[in-house]
């Protein structure tokens, strides 16, 4: 598995390139709770809609690799930062740090939205931040989110600064 192009990947998945994916996620993808992320920024030129789909879809298919419970793993990802704000905005000091309190909120708002939430989604979700919260999960679904949200959050803060990373990922996404 080329991580990479898995990545890449996740920019583009539909029910045909990705139907296992969606197979494990799509009641909670096309919620209008999930698709209102689209209006928030997330790491700057990438809204959060497109980061938990690509921390999500990268969660999977790692999982998949590893012959873990990727639905699950893949559900508890989406969810990860399920937060109704921007967190820039200044309004109010309530989400501040967000870097500590948003799983919280998103664990909160996941247990809202996903009536099945099992406990180690809650706990991966809760659990997101290490090390910068110092919650480590006690199950190893968390490592696989730690990961791939770490990942995917540097790809698009060097998407949003390098103007030839930029460049090329565009070409690569359009195919
Ligand atoms: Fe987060
Ligand atoms: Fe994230």
């Amino acid at each position: 598995m080329k991580l990479f192009s898995e990545y890449v990947k996740s920019y583009n998945l539909n029910r045909e390139n990705a139907s296992g994916f969606f197979d494990a996620v799509s009641d909670l993808y096309f919620s209008p709770q999930v698709q209102s992320l689209k209006q928030y920024e997330q790491h700057f030129e990438i809204d959060r809609l497109q980061h938990v789909t690509s921390v999500s879809y990268l969660s999977y298919v790692i999982a998949e690799r590893l012959g873990w419970d990727s639905r699950i793993i893949a559900r508890g990802s989406l969810l990860h930062d399920l937060n109704y704000y921007d967190w820039r905005d200044g309004d109010g000091e309530w989400h501040r740090p967000h870097g500590y309190k948003h799983p919280i909120f998103s664990a909160y708002n996941a247990i809202e939205l996903n009536k099945e939430i099992t406990d180690i989604e809650i706990e991966m979700i809760k659990c997101h931040m290490f090390p910068l919260t110092l919650r480590l999960p006690r199950h190893k679904e968390g490592y696989i989110l730690i990961f791939a949200d770490k990942y995917c959050a540097n790809r698009e803060v060097l998407y949003s600064f390098s103007k030839s990373y930029k460049k090329k990922f565009d070409k690569l996404i359009k195919g």
